[in-house]
């Protein structure tokens, strides 16, 4: 069956990594939609459709199958619906993105956890949501915020440079570490702080896993050979900042020698 996607404007590749991810398959880029010969039915599409942030609406022959309701999809849980709240909260939307682009299968740690955003859409979407965070205040605000969505998660006070001291073999990770604006660097610096936080989870995750991780336009980032770069994507905010969407692969030491 041939379908067609129309996908969300603010960054057409990043949505079309999303859909690939989601299909885990390639796909070729129309001008602004994806069409594409799937063996699946309309369910398993409508599935996918449910999951995605991304997709706007999916066609067969013409005809309209699928469509976000966008004043539905998201709005239950933006900000200001959660109990506990705080200036650095991510939106549903580019929490469930960050989420699928993990391509995730069981579980997922978000070890920047804050008020949970991911832990929560990583919940709904049936994976075991693990998180960790600095700020034993926000530990708490994540727990609460958690339980209102009736998602349970593992949740753990500990610095994201040291991951290695409580987690091992995680399957995917997904994050919004700070910029020091609205939330805290806990007196670390951020150009140390992200590689630092890079070295540890390439220690904890699974080979051949995703690390997808958000930061600030200004801030230079390397990658070093353990990590195989999938992708980088720009998600403007506003003049001040555009936050990059990374999304790395964990090598393997058989890659690592290639
Ligand atoms: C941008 S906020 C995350 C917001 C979260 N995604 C949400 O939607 O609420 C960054 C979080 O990182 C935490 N943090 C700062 N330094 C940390 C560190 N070294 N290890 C772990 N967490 C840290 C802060 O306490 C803050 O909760």
């Amino acid at each position: 069956m041939k379908y067609i996607f129309k996908l969300s404007g603010e960054n057409y590749n990043l949505a079309k990594f999303e859909l690939e991810t989601l299909l885990n398959k390639k796909l070729k880029r129309n001008k602004d939609s994806v069409s594409i010969d799937l063996p699946l039915s309309t369910e398993q599409i409508n599935k996918i459709c449910n999951r995605s942030a991304m997709i706007q609406k999916c066609y067969t022959n013409n005809l309209k199958i699928w469509a976000a309701k966008s004043d539905k999809r998201f709005v239950a849980r933006v900000p200001k619906k959660k109990p506990k709240q705080h200036p650095a909260m991510l939106k549903p939307k580019m929490a469930r993105l960050l989420v699928n682009l993990t391509n995730a299968k069981k579980q997922i740690l978000d070890p920047f956890c804050g008020t949970g955003s991911i832990l929560i859409e990583a919940g709904i979407l049936g994976l075991k949501p693990i998180g960790s965070d600095i700020d034993s205040k926000m530990i708490e605000y994540s727990k609460i915020n958690t339980k209102q969505f009736k998602v349970k998660s593992e949740l753990k006070q500990l610095d994201a440079t040291q991951l290695e001291t409580n987690f091992k073999n995680i399957e995917a990770i997904a994050c919004d570490p700070p910029y020091g604006i609205s939330s805290t660097l806990a007196g670390k610096k951020m150009q140390d702080l992200y590689p630092d936080f890079l070295t540890s989870a390439n220690k904890i995750l699974k080979k051949g896993s995703r690390l997808v991780m958000v930061r600030p336009h200004y801030l230079k980032l390397g990658v070093n050979k353990d990590w195989k770069k999938l992708g980088e994507f720009d998600w403007y905010m506003h003049k001040g900042l555009t936050r990059k969407i990374l999304v790395l692969e964990k090598r393997s030491a058989t890659s690592n020698a290639k």
